[in-house]
């Protein structure tokens, strides 16, 4: 089956990669040539990074870059069974790419979405096919992250779902299904218990002291404010912000995060957020074991809500956590 990717940027060149690497001839597309460009150099380039780990031999390399089509216009879209949308996340941009996807397909074709948190009922209602529209939600970077999440929203056929799962299966990646609800499966539990830990800290707890208490104390690999720091404060905040609206004040964060953004302090990516660089830590002391005990209870918490809304399955929630957080178990293990 061929594949299109709409959108050659971070995440839609590598996908574009992955299904390559799957054995599908691909079609990359987007909004002109300098964009399909540099999207197929990056996938060109993560390629040889897996060749130069040992993970694909040259030949494989090879014709998965050539089974890349470019393409700038819709209709070389026309011959794909599936399309997975990979633009920018905004709802007035996505909405244009679906109207124009479901014009440019053929009715059989499935159009699944990238996005991590906007509604796939919304976008499906853009098209004349909402049960053939669905969330294909791959983690950074695709090419390394094995979880996908397959979101189904609430016009989604069984049928789409199971034709979606297929795919992800085939590109080597693990699905988990996900009902549609804001921040989907990992993003909601995680950010859950980032801010339950901020907000647990205060003015009051050693930041680097409490991710040690968080690491040594659990299954999650780095602690919330190294996390912040590595996401980026600002998307971290526009994610928060989201979930507030939608659940409450149990992502209430304590107004941490907010005055870091209004300073300019993003994290790693300006250079500083939460730290200005690596951190030795002290030893966690009573505060610092306190946002540990309230990171997980959060996650726990937020993990047994997405079971009881029945969002997604206990293993499927585990799954997620391991595979798309790194976490060595999952919340409810
Ligand atoms: N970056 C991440 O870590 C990450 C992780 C998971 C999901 N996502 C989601 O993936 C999607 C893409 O994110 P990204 O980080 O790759 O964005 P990006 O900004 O790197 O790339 C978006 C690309 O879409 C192109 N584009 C814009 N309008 C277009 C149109 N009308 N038609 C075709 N192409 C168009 C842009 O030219 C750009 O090349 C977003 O929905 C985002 O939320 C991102």
């Amino acid at each position: 089956m061929a594949v299109g990717v709409v959108g050659a940027g971070v995440m839609g060149a590598e996908i574009a990669l992955v299904a390559a690497l799957a054995g599908h001839p691909v079609v990359l597309r987007d909004v002109d040539p300098a964009r399909v460009d540099a999207g197929l150099a990056h996938a060109a380039s993560a390629a040889e990074r897996m060749v130069s780990r040992g993970r694909l031999d040259a030949s494989a390399r090879d014709a998965a870059v050539a089974a890349i089509a470019p393409a700038t216009a819709d209709d070389a879209l026309a011959g794909c069974g599936l399309v997975v949308e990979a633009v920018p996340e905004r709802m007035d941009v996505k909405e244009g790419v679906f109207r124009a996807l479901d014009a440019a397909l053929p009715p059989g074709a499935i159009l699944a979405s990238n996005t991590s948190g906007l509604s796939i009922t919304a976008l499906g209602r853009f098209t004349s096919r909402p049960d053939r529209v669905i969330g294909l939600h791959f983690f950074n970077p695709p090419v390394v992250m094995a979880l996908v999440e397959v979101i189904r929203g609430d016009d989604t056929s069984p049928a789409t779902v199971d034709a979606a799962t297929t795919f992800v299966s085939g590109l080597g990646k693990t699905p988990v299904a996900v009902a549609e609800c804001p921040g989907f499966l990992v993003n909601r539990v995680l950010v859950r218990a980032m801010t339950a830990a901020y907000a647990a800290a205060g003015d009051g707890a050693d930041r680097a002291a409490a991710d040690a208490a968080v690491v040594a104390g659990g299954p999650a690999p780095m602690g919330p404010f190294a996390l912040g720091d590595l996401v980026g404060l600002d998307t971290l905040d526009h994610i928060r912000r989201d979930l507030v609206g939608a659940y409450g004040d149990r992502f209430d964060d304590g107004g941490t995060v907010a005055p870091l953004v209004a300073a300019g302090r993003l994290g790693r990516k300006s250079g500083g957020g939460f730290f200005d660089g690596p951190v030795e830590s002290g030893a966690p002391g009573e505060a610092e074991q306190a946002v540990a005990d309230a990171y997980y209870a959060a996650a726990r918490d937020e993990a047994r809500r997405v079971v009881g809304e029945q969002v997604a399955s206990e293993d499927d929630v585990d799954v997620a956590l391991r595979l798309g957080a790194g976490w060595e178990r999952g919340p409810l293990t």
